[in-house]
């Protein structure tokens, strides 16, 4: 499934050297169905040029507002009206305050001013102290006020050699976040706290006892609820996978970590989903060296006491989140799944049959709540991870506030 299918875009591009980095969006934009009409700054020609912008969207590509190739010669007004949203990346500091002052000194800013109701988003890109101007961060807060998304800045390396804030998003960052901005805002104003990933249970400094969980579950969970407008905890144990976009991360290794990290978060949060595949064990006489082979190769005698149930625990909170579970079996799905539902104590358990996802990117969800079950057909993992949200959202209870 094409995530952008047929989604107008218009890409602004405003003078900085984050300017290189949305060739690399516009390819990838692209390949996910949007149509994309690139607009660039005077400023911004230095930087890259729009024969670039042109080969990789595809379209022509506006610099001008007396575009002679227009026929009715307002490209300020047609460029926005059919578009789906307006994206500004990179957004130097002078069009941000252009922005606030709603100035139209160019085609850019002219078709900003004439967007009537259509979205605004906008990644800036500058020095680290550029950024923490306070007229910068005025203009910040206004264009939030105004109803302007703003992507980023994030923090690292710099191009002038500084490091801070300020640095434009990634690019994969700015199409994951194009991506939610078009999910229904299911979740908005709820927090949301996952466990995700195996736990790993020390034998000695360089040997563990781990599982065979990826973690991609949980992570598409994290990225669904986030899209979904939700604030996302993802406390994690040890994974290959990057963070999604605007998820906070705490990374775990052992089951009692994960334990003390969910116990501190769960009651600041509106939902629980246990996607982590805890394990039910831990090693009582772990070794604080190496473990040597014995003259006789005789196997360690680890001796292992029981870790605690997480999602029990949370779920027999007083006022504690509504919470989801999970259950990866290799048989018995339906008995096992729903013995699991009632003996953890939770309104909703997500089945799927061990062997059919460990590391797949597809996935089978079937969900047992009071009164039986239903599957949702097969489909990738991140569409499955919708699907799920979509499914806690319709049964989470009402805020008392809401
Ligand atoms: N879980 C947990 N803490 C544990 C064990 C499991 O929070 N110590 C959670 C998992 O995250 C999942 C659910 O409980 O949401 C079911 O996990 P699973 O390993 O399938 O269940 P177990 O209780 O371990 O049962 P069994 O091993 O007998 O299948």
């Amino acid at each position: 499934m094409l995530e952008l299918a047929n989604k107008r875009i218009v890409l602004g591009l405003t003078g900085g050297i984050a300017c290189y980095k949305l060739a690399e969006f516009v390819r990838r934009a692209t390949e996910q169905g949007a149509i994309i009409d690139v607009v660039m700054t005077e400023a911004a020609t230095h930087f890259i040029t729009p024969v670039t912008m042109q080969a990789l969207s595809g379209r022509p590509v506006y610099l001008d507002p007396w575009d002679a190739r227009i026929p009715n010669n307002m490209p300020h007004i047609n460029l926005s009206r059919g578009a789906d949203a307006i994206l500004i990346a990179p957004a130097s500091t002078d069009f941000m305050a252009k922005l606030v002052h709603g100035m139209a000194d160019d085609l850019l800013s002219t078709l900003c001013v004439a967007r009537g109701a259509c979205p605004l988003l906008v990644a800036p890109a500058m020095n680290r102290e550029m950024w923490l101007n306070p007229a910068t961060q005025r203009n910040a807060a206004q264009l939030r006020e105004d109803g302007v998304v703003l992507l980023g800045p994030a923090e690292g390396d710099q191009a002038c050699g500084e490091t801070g804030g300020g640095r434009m998003i990634e690019p994969d960052q700015i199409l994951n976040e194009l991506i939610a901005f078009f999910q229904p805002k299911l979740l908005q104003g709820r927090r949301v706290l996952i466990t995700a990933g195996p736990t790993s249970e020390r034998i000695d400094p360089v040997r563990v006892i781990t599982n065979r969980s990826s973690g991609k579950t949980g992570y598409a969970i994290a990225r669904a609820a986030h899209e979904a407008g939700a604030h996302v905890t993802l406390v994690s144990g040890p994974t290959a996978l990057s963070t999604p976009y605007g998820v906070d991360r705490v990374d775990v290794e052992s089951a009692r970590q994960m334990h003390d990290a969910v116990m501190q978060l769960a009651q600041a949060n509106d939902v629980f989903i246990s996607v982590a595949a805890v394990a039910d064990w831990h090693v009582v006489n772990s070794s604080e060296q190496k473990l040597k082979k014995t003259a006789d190769n005789a196997a360690p005698a680890l001796q292992f006491a029981p870790n605690p149930d997480i999602l029990a625990e949370v779920a027999a909170m007083q006022n504690g989140p509504w919470c989801v579970g999970f259950a990866a079996e290799t048989e018995n799905l339906i008995q096992h799944a729903d013995a699991k539902r009632r003996r953890k104590g939770v309104p909703l358990l997500v089945g799927n049959l061990a062997q059919q996802v460990m590391d797949a990117d597809v996935t089978e969800l079937v969900l047992f709540e009071e009164g039986g079950h239903t599957s949702l057909t097969p489909r990738p993992k991140l569409q499955a991870a919708r699907a799920l949200v979509a499914a806690i959202a319709q049964r989470l209870p009402r805020k008392n506030n809401t």
